[in-house]
């Protein structure tokens, strides 16, 4: 098991407006409770975590560059679709990196349909809510652990 090892969990646009926004699609719970959720299941892999969120994308840059943390879980709301300054950011991190949506944008309109998270990322968990962030806790762990 993993131990003691950091985590940055980063939330885009719109993340902040969790619980109101849009619930039949991206639920009930409040981006607090998703982080509280996300933050006990790291603790019982043995991860810590530390949450930020900005709805501006040079704000996500520049944790991206100043993060000496093991991994980044990252839910980059609309900005998946075209912040490649984002991409870019995360390819010159050294750690892991998890791309986390509570909705399945795959089956949503063609315009979430790319990522460009997705290719910098050693793997994406979408459609399963707030619990796809349990999945990516345990995700950072097993990377963690090869
Ligand atoms: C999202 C999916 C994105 O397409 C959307 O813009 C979001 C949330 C998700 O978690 O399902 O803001 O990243």
């Amino acid at each position: 098991m993993a131990s003691q090892h950091r985590v940055l969990l980063l939330s885009g646009p719109n993340l902040n407006l969790l619980g109101s926004r849009e619930p039949s699609i991206y639920g009930t719970a409040s981006l607090q409770e998703v982080v509280d959720l996300a933050t006990r299941e790291a603790a019982t892999v043995g991860l810590t975590v530390e949450h930020r969120q900005s709805n501006r994308a040079s704000d996500l840059v520049e944790w991206i560059q100043q993060s000496d943390h093991h991994a980044i879980v990252i839910n980059a709301g609309a900005f998946t679709h075209y912040a490649w300054s984002i991409h870019d950011a995360l390819r010159s991190f050294a750690g892991k990196v998890v791309e986390v949506h509570l909705s399945e944008p795959l089956r949503r309109e063609s315009w979430r349909h790319q990522s460009v998270i997705a290719p910098v990322a050693h793997g994406t968990i979408a459609g399963f809510g707030d619990e796809g962030y349990v999945l990516a806790m345990r995700a950072v762990s097993l990377l963690l652990a090869r």
